[in-house]
């Protein structure tokens, strides 16, 4: 069910991660899968564009609302409504749009490390940022909530939470939501929570959507990552009370456009359609994190890793090896990785590791990575 892609396909299609590379080295940085999309998105897609379907999106949600909605409630048993959802063009500008029409103003929790991106829109929605220190090694890596209490009582009033956690791989635990959600409702503070990986929770690990413990979050997801589907362009904000909903709706056009009746296409048929194509995904990386380990265990022994419970996005702690960036040093040995600085700025010795391709491209990025940390 799961097709991979051979490299000059993933050179065509994924113009982005194989394009940032010369031929002949390994991809394993930004977060795209090498692998194709479920056939009934590209099917619908495909046809739809036969059809002539290449205008502006519709007025109204396109029918995402509903079909996130029994996604929910089949994967998660969460039960939310169909009309909670409003269309965005992708995550990170739901986020942006979260943080300039729902969230009061004040500085905006952002626990490190972190996506880059959630910096970026702290900055441009005109707040201070918070830094909320996790440390990576940790065995828990659990959010450290006494600090963010500190930050909320000292005037930060939202945090931006990503559940589950980029770049990780942790997925929150429900009782660390709860605090969250108490913490939230003791400052009158928002929770804004970006939920993209969700659904790429791996078997050991339980994904706790963040609006199913507290009703007054705001949610951000889409299916791009699940079903790689990143430049089709439709993600969701989901609100559950209907006055942040009437207020996303009213926004000024120019400040939520960009999402594609394709996207909306492509998100609709992915969550009602590919139950059975994202459960062999999932059994997929599953395999992949397991040959991770006995890679990582072959050629990099003193690499430590996080046990990986969802995404798949590996965290390796590579300090052992006494090299400040890793990733770059990876590079001139023909594999691209992202650098453990990008999550937290300062940050020496980490990189991620994208993992989401064949065993035989991992083995590359392994081995590759091994000889450029090799004395
Ligand atoms: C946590 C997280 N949020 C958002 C995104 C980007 O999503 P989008 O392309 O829909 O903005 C990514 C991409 O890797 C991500 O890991």
């Amino acid at each position: 069910m799961i097709r991979d892609l051979t490299d000059a396909e993933a050179r065509a299609a994924l113009p982005c991660k194989w394009g940032a590379v010369p031929e002949g080295t390994v991809p394993a940085w930004v977060a795209e899968m090498d692998l194709a999309p479920p056939e009934p998105v590209t099917d619908a897609v495909a046809e739809a564009v036969r059809r002539g379907v290449a205008g502006y999106a519709p007025f109204g949600d396109g029918g995402i609302g509903a079909a996130l909605a029994g996604f929910a409630s089949r994967h998660w048993g969460w039960e939310v409504p169909p009309d909670a959802a409003v269309p965005t063009a992708d995550v990170v500008s739901g986020i942006r749009l979260a943080l300039e029409v729902l969230c009061p103003p004040g500085p905006v929790v952002v626990p490190l490390p972190c996506y880059p991106p959630f910096r970026e829109v702290v900055a441009l929605s005109g707040r201070e940022p918070v830094w909320v220190r996790t440390d990576p090694d940790s065995p828990d890596a659990a959010l450290d909530l006494a600090a963010v209490e500190r930050a909320l009582d000292a005037g930060a009033r939202t945090v931006l939470l990503c559940n589950p956690h980029n770049p990780l791989g942790r997925v929150p635990r429900r009782g660390e939501l709860e605090g969250l959600r108490d913490l939230a409702a003791r400052y009158g503070a928002r929770v804004v929570s970006d939920e993209i990986h969700g659904p790429l929770t791996l078997p050991g690990a339980t994904f706790t959507p963040y609006l199913s413990v507290d009703p007054e979050g705001i949610a951000v997801t889409s299916v791009s990552k699940s079903f790689n589907t990143a430049g089709l362009h439709c993600a969701a904000v989901v609100a559950l009370e209907a006055d942040d909903r009437s207020r996303l709706w009213s926004v000024p056009t120019s400040q939520n456009h960009g999402y594609s009746p394709l996207g909306m296409i492509a998100a609709t048929v992915a969550w009602t359609e590919c139950d059975d194509w994202l459960a062999s995904l999932v059994a997929r990386l599953d395999d992949q994190r397991a040959v991770l380990s006995e890679l990582l265990a072959e050629h990099l022994p003193l690499a430590r890793t996080r046990p990986l419970e969802a995404t798949y996005l590996a965290w390796l702690d590579l300090r052992a090896h006494g090299v400040d960036d890793p990733a770059a040093a990876a590079l001139g040995h023909g594999v691209r990785l992202a650098s453990g600085q990008l999550y937290e700025p300062g940050l020496a010795g980490h990189l991620r590791l994208n993992l989401a391709t064949t065993p035989e491209r991992l083995g590359l990025a392994v081995t590759r990575l091994a000889a450029a940390l090799s004395p």
